[in-house]
This record gives structure tokens, C-alpha cells and sequence, in this order.
């Protein structure tokens, strides 16, 4: 079910164009198969689901009719362009191919189960007059901090683990990427807040998982599994 309770269109950049060397497999990750569909649909879906009305997904070059096959159920209108080398890269060139819209949300196609409270977060928060807008779940895990030959605890209660989609207002992504220049950030948010935009944390979710490894994707299949 596509919603959007807003007649003003919320775009996306859906950055696919990684191989997924930690994943393996004989083909890129984001058309590698959950639950019998691409990732980059499970992606795409999710966000049409919370609210976004178009998307640009960033791909490897050479792999257009692949991702045309994977992405011909979409519920909303989809453009490919071609990635970079890097992550901050693909990113740069999806917002060289952005259609209208003032609400920009960036998305990793690795993350194809963050559900729909999640993307409707994200897009009030920027609605609501936030610049820079990331979704974060806390650590469970105890964190050591290695130093030298010993190691420290370090206090995790201050610590959130950061997902996507993060959300933008328009000017200030663009204005961002642009000042970046070249310099290497994490993520979007990291790349405005270098230039001066305050980041705005709102829930995440533990479903948004990134797929990284091989046991993620067994662990997706759960998740969907437990939906049904
Ligand atoms: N990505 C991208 N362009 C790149 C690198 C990454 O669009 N040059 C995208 C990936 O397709 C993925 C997201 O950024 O959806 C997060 O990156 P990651 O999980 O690291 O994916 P990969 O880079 O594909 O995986 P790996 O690092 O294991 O090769
Ligand atoms: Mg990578």
C-alpha cells in the first residue's frame, strides 16, 4: 500500500551499485533473492509503503536490465543511474538525477525490511522542519574500546547504532554533498553536519538490518517469515 498523506512528493536515492563482496555470490547483493525477491525490491517497497512517491536507484554500470527485471513490480516510479566507487559517491550521483521534491530520503538497498514506522518517522521529522534526519536503535552488545595491548568497557548507554533511510531537507543535502568536495564521510548525515546542519535522531528499528553477511540474509528470512 503506497501513503502519502501529503500531496508533496517524497523522493528517494536508493544506492545499489556496492557488489557485496562480504556477502558473496555470483551476482551484486542488491539483486541477491529474500524470500523469493530482489533486495532492491524489498527496498523500494518499504519506502513506497511509508510514504516515498518516486525513486532513483544507483546501480553498477552495465547491470541496468538486471535491475530493470528486479525492480518491474515496483509500486512507484523508478529511475536508474549509474553509482561511483564509493558509497558517498552513488549517492551524489542519485541527487544529480533527483526528480521535484523537497523531501529527500537516502536508503541503502542492503536494508530491505526497515519498516514503515520507521520511513513515516524519518519524513515528519523532516517535515517537521529537521535539516538531517537519521533512524538509530541503541547497542546490546558490550563495546570494548582496544587500546594498545589492553581494553577498555566503554559506556554503551551513550551509543546508538545509526540506519537508514536517513532523511533531508532538499537544499541542505544538496548544499552538503556539494561542500564535501572530495572528503570522506560515514554516511549523508555526517556529510551535513560537516557544513554546519544539525542531525536530528528519531527509532529505529532492529528489522532494518543491514545485509552484510550471509547470516543476515538467514536472518531476513526470518523476519519475513515471522511477518506472514
Ligand atoms: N553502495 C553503493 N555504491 C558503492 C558502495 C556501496 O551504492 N560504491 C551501496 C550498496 O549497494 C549498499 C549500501 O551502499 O546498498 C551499503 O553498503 P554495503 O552494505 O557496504 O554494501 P556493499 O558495498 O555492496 O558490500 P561490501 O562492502 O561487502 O562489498
Ligand atoms: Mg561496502
Amino acid at each position: 500500500m503506497t501513503q502519502n498523506t501529503s500531496a508533496e512528493p517524497v523522493v528517494a536515492i536508493v544506492v545499489a551499485a556496492g557488489s557485496g563482496v562480504r556477502l558473496g555470490g555470483e551476482v551484486p547483493k542488491a539483486v541477491r533473492v529474500l524470500a523469493g525477491r530482489p533486495l532492491v525490491s524489498w527496498s523500494v517497497e518499504a519506502l513506497a509503503a511509508g510514504g516515498v512517491t518516486e525513486v532513483v536507484v544507483v546501480v553498477g554500470d552495465g547491470l541496468q536490465d538486471m535491475f530493470t527485471d528486479a525492480l518491474a513490480d515496483s509500486p512507484i516510479p523508478w529511475r536508474l543511474v549509474v553509482g561511483g566507487a564509493t558509497r558517498q559517491e552513488s549517492v551524489a550521483r542519485g541527487i544529480a538525477a533527483l526528480p521535484d521534491g523537497d523531501v529527500v530520503l537516502v536508503h541503502d538497498a542492503a536494508r530491505p525490511l526497515v519498516p514503515v514506522d520507521v520511513v513515516r518517522g524519518v519524513i515528519e521529522a523532516v517535515r517537521a522542519g529537521a535539516s538531517a534526519v537519521i533512524p538509530v536503535v541503541g547497542v546490546s552488545d558490550t563495546i570494548r574500546q582496544v587500546a594498545g595491548a589492553g581494553s577498555v568497557v566503554v559506556d554503551r548507554s551513550g551509543l546508538r547504532a545509526v540506519q537508514t533511510p536517513q532523511g533531508f531537507a532538499r537544499d541542505a543535502l544538496v548544499t552538503a554533498h556539494a561542500a564535501a568536495n572530495g572528503r570522506d564521510f560515514t554516511d549523508d548525515a555526517a556529510v551535513c553536519e560537516a557544513c554546519g546542519y544539525e542531525v536530528v535522531l528519531v527509532p529505529g528499528s532492529r528489522e532494518a538490518l543491514k545485509i552484510t553477511e550471509p547470516h543476515d540474509l538467514a536472518v531476513a528470512e526470518a523476519i519475513v517469515k515471522d511477518r506472514r
